[in-house]
C-alpha cells in the first residue's frame, strides 16, 4: 500500500488505475517556488516523509507551451486558478505553433530510504476551444490527434500521459526489486 499525498482526486484515480494498491492522503505539503518540477518534488518529499510513515508518493506536474517559451511550466497551478483555460487560449490567439508538453515528476520514498524521482512527458497541442468533460485542469484544451484529454477515458489517458508514464516507471521499479 502506497500513500499518495495529493488533494487532486483526478490524479489519485489515475494512480489507482495503474498501481491499484494506493491510498489518497490529503495532508498537504509546501510547494516551493522553484525553477523546476524536480526541486518542488524533492522538497515536498522531505515534508511528507516526515508526516507519514510508510511508502509515500507525491507528484508535481506542469504544462509547458512552446510558443510561450515554456510558460506556465512550474506556475501551472497558479495560472490555472487565475486565468484558467480561457486565459491560455487568449494568450495563444493567432499563434500557429500550438505545441505543448505536460511534464510529470513523481517522488517516492519508503521509511529510511532516499527519495527517488520518476518522470514522464506528454506532447500534444493546445486547441482553439475547450472540448470534453472528463479529466481535470488543462485536459479540455490539450489535444493529441483528434481528441482532447478531456474526451478520453481514464484508461486511454493513462496509456499516453505524462503521469501515466511516471507512475508506470515507479511500478516497474517496484516490481524489479
Ligand atoms: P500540480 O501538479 O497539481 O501542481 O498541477 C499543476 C497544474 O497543472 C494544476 O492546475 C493541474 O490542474 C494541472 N494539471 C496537472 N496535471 C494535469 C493533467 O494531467 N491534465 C490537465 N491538467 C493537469
Amino acid at each position: 500500500m502506497i500513500y499518495f499525498v495529493t488533494g487532486n482526486k483526478g490524479k489519485f484515480e489515475e494512480a489507482r488505475g495503474i498501481l491499484g494498491d494506493v491510498e489518497q492522503r490529503n495532508v498537504g505539503y509546501a510547494e516551493i517556488q522553484a525553477d523546476t518540477l524536480e526541486e518542488v518534488a524533492v522538497f515536498g518529499m522531505r515534508e511528507v516523509s516526515e508526516k507519514l510513515a510508510g511508502p509515500v508518493m507525491i507528484e508535481d506536474a506542469g504544462l509547458f507551451i512552446e510558443s510561450l517559451k515554456g510558460f506556465p511550466g512550474v506556475y501551472s497551478a497558479y495560472v490555472f486558478d487565475t486565468i484558467g483555460n480561457d486565459g491560455i487560449l487568449r494568450l495563444l490567439e493567432g499563434a500557429l505553433d500550438r505545441r505543448a508538453v505536460f511534464k510529470s515528476v513523481l517522488g517516492y520514498a519508503e521509511p529510511g530510504m532516499e527519495p527517488m524521482l520518476f518522470k514522464g512527458e506528454f506532447w500534444g497541442k493546445i486547441t482553439h476551444k475547450p472540448r470534453g468533460s472528463g479529466g481535470f485542469g488543462y485536459d479540455p484544451i490539450f489535444e493529441v490527434g483528434e481528441k482532447t484529454i478531456a474526451e478520453m477515458d481514464l484508461e486511454e489517458k493513462n496509456k499516453i500521459s505524462h503521469r501515466g508514464a511516471s507512475i508506470l516507471a515507479l511500478k516497474s521499479w517496484l516490481s524489479s526489486r
